[in-house]
């Protein structure tokens, strides 16, 4: 008696989907290091993940994603397998070096008609596509000149920024400045477990300050060169709850999240930085310039909010600034993924809460959610059913937090493709398709059956 199951999921899948409104956007996310490959070819420059990747002990198994999933050659047929599962927006990110080499000046003509390429077979798909500017890799040439913790890294972006909207704006409405600022300056600038590999205080402040500026300053841009575009940003952001009901585990969360969740949305919307609860950030008044406060603001048109999990914060004497230590997942005996995230599907309905409760928040889209799991491809299937329970768990918070008022109007699963995951290579798998690495053969997993059944019908 398969066959009613599978009828009445389809039906409950049919009507979840019209839960969210026609208007509703759906897709896929992905970024350009994770999937292009193409590292060095027609007059690509190198990029920080391309330098970092090169040094011994950066990358679990020494993975590096000078092919990846070779999406610099397969998109034609990765945007016809996107067709086929009815999937109707498409994020991917423009990557700066491929456009850029040296990240200012001369404009490589090849890496435009590659996106150029990618955009009209999108659009002859009936696909929509969705920008990001900047996925994390840096021209390692502005770098080397000081990267983002360099104040020139503004300028050198604005420039970046504006050959992209006068290459593409007459194609793309959907923009998005920065993905995760918190995660490329904290992993990258403080912890070093990023590219570029820079570690402290002294690299993450101004870092997290020129970030800030460069996300409003490029919203600014692509305002001026592209006045119908709908304009965003996306941010990281994790549902945090103290250990225990202790005094310094209450404020120890407290600290924490006002690092991981408000310290880039906040300035944007004209509130400055969380000094209160973050007391560490009123050293980066070092790297204030005056009318900065002013230049930090920017109205944009949507906020992307990326969220996976939960985490749970308990005080420690050990972190120097934070007082504040992760109780990981693994000793906590809650269900996770491969990443050792917890699988919490109320996360995101009360991320979207708590970033509705801002004034002046405009409307919402989930610009990333999903899972890796240890999937096995056998027979030419994968059939990843706890990919799909996460899936459809978190959407059900999605859909309260929608029913409850928040302006959430669009929700992108991360990923299309599993793919080249930073840090952690290519063990933690991601994707709707699976994806084997030696002969870059696609399966549609049953998360994608899944998700095009949801969507269609
Ligand atoms: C996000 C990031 C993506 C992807 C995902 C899963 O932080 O934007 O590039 O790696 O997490 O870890």
């Amino acid at each position: 008696m398969k066959a009613p199951k599978i009828q009445m999921e389809l039906k409950e899948n049919i009507f979840a989907r019209e839960l969210f409104g026609e208007d509703f956007k759906w897709g896929v996310s992905t970024a350009a290091y994770q999937i292009e490959g193409g590292h060095d070819l027609h007059g690509k420059g190198p990029s920080v993940w391309d330098v970092f990747t090169a040094k011994s002990g950066t990358i679990l198994n020494g993975h590096h994603g000078n092919t990846a999933c070779d999406f610099y050659n397969t998109y034609l047929e990765d945007i016809a397998m996107m067709k086929e599962l009815g999937i109707p927006n498409f994020r991917f990110s423009l990557s700066w070096p491929r456009i850029i080499p040296n990240g200012t000046g001369e404009v490589n003509q090849s890496g435009i008609e590659f996106y150029n390429k990618v955009i009209d077979a999108c659009l002859a798909n009936d696909i929509e596509p969705w920008v990001t500017v900047y996925h994390w890799d840096l021209p390692h040439e502005l770098e080397l000149r000081g990267g983002w913790a360099d104040r020139d890294i503004i300028s050198w972006f604005k420039e970046y920024v504006a050959v992209c909207a006068k290459a593409f704006g007459d194609r793309v409405k959907y923009w998005m400045v920065l993905n995760e600022p918190m995660v490329f300056t904290g992993a990258g600038y403080f912890m070093g477990v990023h590219a570029p590999g820079k570690k402290g205080l002294t690299n993450f402040l101004p870092a997290a300050h020129h970030a800030v500026l460069a996300m409003a300053e490029g919203g600014r841009v692509l305002r001026q060169l592209i006045p119908t575009a709908e304009i965003g940003t996306t941010f990281s952001c994790s549902y945090i709850e103290p250990y225990t009901t202790s005094r310094k585990d209450v404020v120890a969360a407290r600290r924490a999240d006002a690092l991981m969740n408000r310290l880039f949305i906040e300035p944007i919307l004209g509130l400055g930085y969380p000094e209160e609860d973050l007391p560490v950030v009123k050293k980066l008044k070092k790297y204030y310039q005056p009318g900065d406060t002013e230049l930090m603001q920017f109205d944009f048109d949507f906020i992307g909010i990326q969220n996976y999990t939960r985490e749970i914060v308990k005080h420690s004497i050990f972190v120097p600034y934070l007082n504040a230590v992760l109780v990981k997942a693994g000793n906590r005996r809650v269900p996770t993924t491969a990443m050792g995230w917890e699988v919490y599907p109320p996360a995101i309905y009360h991320m979207l809460k708590k970033y509705s409760d801002y004034a002046g928040m405009p409307k919402i889209y989930i610009t990333e959610n999903g899972a890796a799991f240890p999937d096995v491809a056998a027979d030419g299937k994968v059939n990843d059913t706890e990919r799909v329970h996460y899936l459809r768990s978190y959407l059900r918070q999605v859909l309260k937090a929608k029913s409850e008022g928040v302006n959430v109007q669009g929700y992108f699963v991360w990923t299309l493709l599993d793919n080249f995951e930073w840090a952690e290579g290519y063990h933690p798998r991601f994707g709707l398709v699976h994806v084997d690495f030696d002969t870059q053969r696609r399966i549609i997993k049953s998360s994608g059956y899944w998700y095009k059944a949801f969507l269609n019908g």
